[in-house]
């Protein structure tokens, strides 16, 4: 029996590329009626309970999706039971999370453009301290991601 797969998005303060993974697979996610649940996180606690950074909420408005509602939150140890799939955004990101991943743990961990066949090794690029432009550039690449993981998970 397969159970429903759960994916959750790491970036490092889980308010502008981790919110748009979540966004961008949601939706890639419901176009394809498949049922799993989706969430993100962030490795650091900067911005716990904060809302999207206001450049993440423009480009996910863009295309015709809210997430002026997503709270910032810390990757805890529970995630490691409760995901089936854990996405890092970038290196930096993976390696902090393999560093707290309990030993044993069934999830999947792994780097999110790695999903996309040929693209093994890339980053998704942290737009915070940039313009707005980097923020399309995410939202490119966590959307293409986004198709080729439901296409996975559809398998
Ligand atoms: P994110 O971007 O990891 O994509 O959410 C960042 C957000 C905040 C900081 C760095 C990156 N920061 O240093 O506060």
């Amino acid at each position: 029996m397969h159970t429903k797969p759960s994916v959750l998005f790491v970036c490092l303060g889980n308010i502008c590329r981790s919110p748009l993974a979540e966004a961008a697979f949601c939706k890639a996610a419901e176009e394809a009626s498949l049922d799993v649940l989706v969430d993100s996180a962030g490795t650091a606690a900067y911005h716990v309970g904060k809302a999207p950074d206001p450049r993440s909420i423009r480009e996910a408005a863009q295309h015709g999706i809210g997430i002026s509602h997503y709270r910032g939150r810390q990757i805890a140890r529970e995630d490691f039971d409760r995901f089936t799939h854990i996405f890092a955004l970038d290196e930096s990101n993976l390696s902090d999370i393999l560093e707290i991943a309990p030993s044993g743990t069934s999830a999947h961990i792994g780097l999110l453009m790695d999903v996309i066949e040929g693209n093994s090794g890339i980053e998704v690029a942290d737009p915070y301290y940039g313009g707005e432009a980097g923020f399309a550039t995410t939202w490119e690449d966590v959307s293409q991601a986004a198709a080729a993981l439901v296409r996975i998970l559809q398998r």
